[in-house]
Protein backbone atom coordinates (compact mmCIF):
# COMPACT_ATOMS: atom_id res chain seq x y z
CA UNK A 1 0.00 0.00 0.00
CA UNK A 2 2.77 2.36 1.02
CA UNK A 3 4.52 1.35 -1.84
CA UNK A 4 1.84 2.27 -4.05
CA UNK A 5 1.17 5.61 -2.31
CA UNK A 6 4.74 6.63 -2.68
CA UNK A 7 4.75 5.42 -7.17
CA UNK A 8 1.46 8.25 -7.18
CA UNK A 9 3.01 10.44 -4.83
CA UNK A 10 6.33 10.45 -6.87
CA UNK A 11 4.35 10.44 -10.13
CA UNK A 12 2.18 13.59 -9.12
CA UNK A 13 5.31 15.34 -8.45
CA UNK A 14 7.00 14.35 -11.06
CA UNK A 15 4.21 15.47 -13.24
CA UNK A 16 3.53 18.86 -11.39
CA UNK A 17 7.47 19.61 -11.62
CA UNK A 18 7.47 19.17 -15.30
CA UNK A 19 4.41 20.98 -15.91
CA UNK A 20 5.97 24.11 -13.89
CA UNK A 21 8.90 23.93 -15.91
CA UNK A 22 6.83 24.11 -19.11
CA UNK A 23 4.75 26.89 -17.83
CA UNK A 24 8.17 28.33 -17.23
CA UNK A 25 9.70 27.87 -20.35
CA UNK A 26 6.25 29.10 -22.00
CA UNK A 27 6.70 32.49 -19.58
CA UNK A 28 10.17 32.89 -20.17
CA UNK A 29 9.49 32.55 -24.19
CA UNK A 30 6.82 34.81 -24.23
CA UNK A 31 8.61 37.27 -22.19
CA UNK A 32 11.73 36.93 -25.21
CA UNK A 33 9.74 38.18 -27.82
CA UNK A 34 7.95 40.89 -25.95
CA UNK A 35 11.54 41.59 -25.63
CA UNK A 36 12.45 41.40 -29.19
CA UNK A 37 9.14 43.68 -29.89
CA UNK A 38 10.02 46.48 -27.69
CA UNK A 39 13.81 46.36 -29.12
CA UNK A 40 12.48 46.80 -32.53
CA UNK A 41 9.42 49.09 -31.78
CA UNK A 42 10.49 52.52 -33.19
CA UNK A 43 12.38 55.29 -31.03
CA UNK A 44 13.02 58.85 -32.36
CA UNK A 45 17.21 59.54 -32.29
CA UNK A 46 19.07 61.96 -30.76
CA UNK A 47 18.96 63.75 -33.63
CA UNK A 48 15.35 64.19 -34.55
CA UNK A 49 14.57 65.74 -31.11
CA UNK A 50 17.34 67.88 -31.55
CA UNK A 51 15.96 69.20 -35.30
CA UNK A 52 12.62 69.38 -33.59
CA UNK A 53 14.53 71.71 -31.02
CA UNK A 54 15.81 73.42 -34.07
CA UNK A 55 12.06 74.80 -35.41
CA UNK A 56 10.89 75.98 -32.11
CA UNK A 57 13.97 77.62 -31.32
CA UNK A 58 13.84 79.38 -34.70
CA UNK A 59 9.70 79.84 -33.98
CA UNK A 60 10.92 81.15 -30.41
CA UNK A 61 12.49 84.13 -31.56
CA UNK A 62 10.24 85.26 -34.55
CA UNK A 63 7.02 84.54 -31.95
CA UNK A 64 9.18 86.50 -29.56
CA UNK A 65 10.82 89.61 -31.67
CA UNK A 66 6.85 90.11 -32.43
CA UNK A 67 5.58 89.96 -28.82
CA UNK A 68 3.61 87.35 -29.31
CA UNK A 69 3.74 86.13 -26.22
CA UNK A 70 1.17 83.06 -26.24
CA UNK A 71 3.09 81.63 -29.05
CA UNK A 72 6.60 82.33 -27.63
CA UNK A 73 5.14 80.35 -24.56
CA UNK A 74 4.03 77.09 -26.80
CA UNK A 75 7.38 77.05 -28.36
CA UNK A 76 9.57 77.48 -25.63
CA UNK A 77 7.17 74.61 -23.90
CA UNK A 78 7.70 72.46 -27.25
CA UNK A 79 11.78 72.59 -26.45
CA UNK A 80 11.42 71.74 -22.82
CA UNK A 81 9.36 68.96 -23.92
CA UNK A 82 11.64 67.79 -25.92
CA UNK A 83 14.40 67.75 -23.61
CA UNK A 84 12.33 65.90 -21.75
CA UNK A 85 11.79 63.19 -23.91
CA UNK A 86 15.67 63.35 -24.56
CA UNK A 87 15.73 62.28 -20.75
CA UNK A 88 13.55 59.75 -20.81
CA UNK A 89 14.62 58.10 -24.21
CA UNK A 90 18.41 58.83 -24.98
CA UNK A 91 19.99 57.36 -21.68
CA UNK A 92 22.03 54.89 -23.70
CA UNK A 93 23.77 57.65 -25.80
CA UNK A 94 26.14 59.60 -23.03
CA UNK A 95 25.51 63.13 -24.36
CA UNK A 96 22.03 63.26 -22.22
CA UNK A 97 24.12 63.40 -19.36
CA UNK A 98 24.88 67.25 -20.59
CA UNK A 99 21.49 68.04 -21.47
CA UNK A 100 19.87 69.88 -18.32
CA UNK A 101 22.94 72.03 -18.95
CA UNK A 102 20.14 74.33 -21.09
CA UNK A 103 18.04 74.41 -18.20
CA UNK A 104 19.08 77.64 -16.56
CA UNK A 105 18.92 79.59 -20.27
CA UNK A 106 15.07 77.78 -21.01
CA UNK A 107 13.74 78.93 -17.68
CA UNK A 108 15.56 82.57 -18.08
CA UNK A 109 13.78 83.09 -21.72
CA UNK A 110 10.62 81.52 -19.69
CA UNK A 111 10.82 84.51 -16.84
CA UNK A 112 11.16 87.09 -19.84
CA UNK A 113 8.05 85.66 -22.05
CA UNK A 114 6.10 85.75 -18.73
CA UNK A 115 7.09 89.37 -18.17
CA UNK A 116 6.67 90.17 -21.66
CA UNK A 117 9.49 91.91 -21.77
CA UNK A 118 11.36 92.23 -25.30
CA UNK A 119 14.75 93.58 -24.08
CA UNK A 120 14.92 90.31 -21.44
CA UNK A 121 13.53 88.21 -24.26
CA UNK A 122 16.41 89.45 -26.77
CA UNK A 123 19.12 89.14 -23.95
CA UNK A 124 17.75 85.51 -22.77
CA UNK A 125 17.55 84.20 -26.04
CA UNK A 126 21.18 84.54 -26.72
CA UNK A 127 22.20 83.00 -24.00
CA UNK A 128 19.63 80.23 -24.91
CA UNK A 129 21.63 80.10 -27.85
CA UNK A 130 24.91 80.60 -26.79
CA UNK A 131 24.05 77.02 -24.33
CA UNK A 132 23.02 75.21 -27.25
CA UNK A 133 26.60 75.70 -28.74
CA UNK A 134 28.33 74.99 -25.14
CA UNK A 135 26.80 71.42 -25.02
CA UNK A 136 27.30 71.04 -29.09
CA UNK A 137 30.83 71.78 -27.60
CA UNK A 138 31.20 69.74 -24.76
CA UNK A 139 29.73 66.60 -26.53
CA UNK A 140 31.74 67.20 -29.42
CA UNK A 141 29.62 68.48 -31.95
CA UNK A 142 30.75 71.56 -32.15
CA UNK A 143 30.26 71.56 -36.20
CA UNK A 144 26.38 71.65 -35.26
CA UNK A 145 26.75 75.64 -34.57
CA UNK A 146 23.54 77.39 -33.84
CA UNK A 147 22.31 80.62 -34.39
CA UNK A 148 19.76 83.33 -33.99
CA UNK A 149 17.63 83.17 -37.07
CA UNK A 150 17.37 85.66 -39.88
CA UNK A 151 14.42 84.70 -41.47
CA UNK A 152 11.16 82.91 -40.16
CA UNK A 153 11.40 79.47 -40.65
CA UNK A 154 7.99 78.78 -42.38
CA UNK A 155 5.99 81.14 -44.70
CA UNK A 156 2.73 79.20 -44.12
CA UNK A 157 2.95 80.15 -40.31
CA UNK A 158 1.83 84.03 -38.87
CA UNK A 159 4.49 85.02 -36.21
CA UNK A 160 3.10 88.90 -35.48
CA UNK A 161 0.20 88.60 -32.64
CA UNK A 162 -3.17 88.30 -34.10
CA UNK A 163 -5.75 91.12 -33.76
CA UNK A 164 -8.23 90.50 -31.59
C1 LIG B 1 23.49 67.32 -24.76
C2 LIG B 1 23.64 68.74 -24.97
C3 LIG B 1 22.90 69.42 -26.07
C4 LIG B 1 22.15 70.55 -25.92
C5 LIG B 1 21.85 71.30 -24.63
C6 LIG B 1 21.71 70.90 -27.24
N1 LIG B 1 22.14 70.00 -28.17
FE1 LIG B 1 21.77 70.06 -30.15
N2 LIG B 1 22.77 68.33 -30.42
C7 LIG B 1 23.34 67.58 -29.42
C8 LIG B 1 23.85 66.34 -29.99
C9 LIG B 1 24.51 65.22 -29.22
C10 LIG B 1 23.56 66.39 -31.35
C11 LIG B 1 23.85 65.29 -32.41
C12 LIG B 1 22.66 64.35 -32.41
C13 LIG B 1 22.78 63.17 -33.34
O1 LIG B 1 23.35 62.17 -32.92
O2 LIG B 1 22.27 63.25 -34.47
C14 LIG B 1 22.91 67.65 -31.61
C15 LIG B 1 22.50 68.08 -32.85
C16 LIG B 1 21.87 69.28 -33.10
C17 LIG B 1 21.48 69.76 -34.42
C18 LIG B 1 21.74 69.08 -35.73
C19 LIG B 1 20.53 68.27 -36.10
C20 LIG B 1 20.63 67.69 -37.48
O3 LIG B 1 20.34 66.49 -37.62
O4 LIG B 1 20.97 68.42 -38.41
C21 LIG B 1 20.84 70.96 -34.24
C22 LIG B 1 20.27 71.85 -35.32
C23 LIG B 1 20.80 71.21 -32.82
N3 LIG B 1 21.45 70.19 -32.16
C24 LIG B 1 20.21 72.31 -32.27
C25 LIG B 1 20.18 72.58 -30.91
C26 LIG B 1 19.55 73.75 -30.32
C27 LIG B 1 18.82 74.81 -31.08
C28 LIG B 1 19.76 73.65 -28.97
C29 LIG B 1 19.36 74.62 -27.91
C30 LIG B 1 18.00 75.07 -27.83
C31 LIG B 1 20.51 72.43 -28.72
N4 LIG B 1 20.76 71.82 -29.91
C32 LIG B 1 20.92 72.02 -27.48
C33 LIG B 1 23.46 67.93 -28.08
C34 LIG B 1 22.87 69.06 -27.50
Amino acid sequence: MIKVFTTVLLSFLFFSCNNDSSGIKKLQSRIDSLEQKVNNSYKPGFGEFMSAIQVHHAKLWFAGINENWDLADFEIHEIMENIDDIKKYETDRSESNSISMIEPALDTVNAAIRKKDIARFKNSFVLLTNSCNTCHQDVNYSFNDVKIPDSPPFSNQVFKKKEK
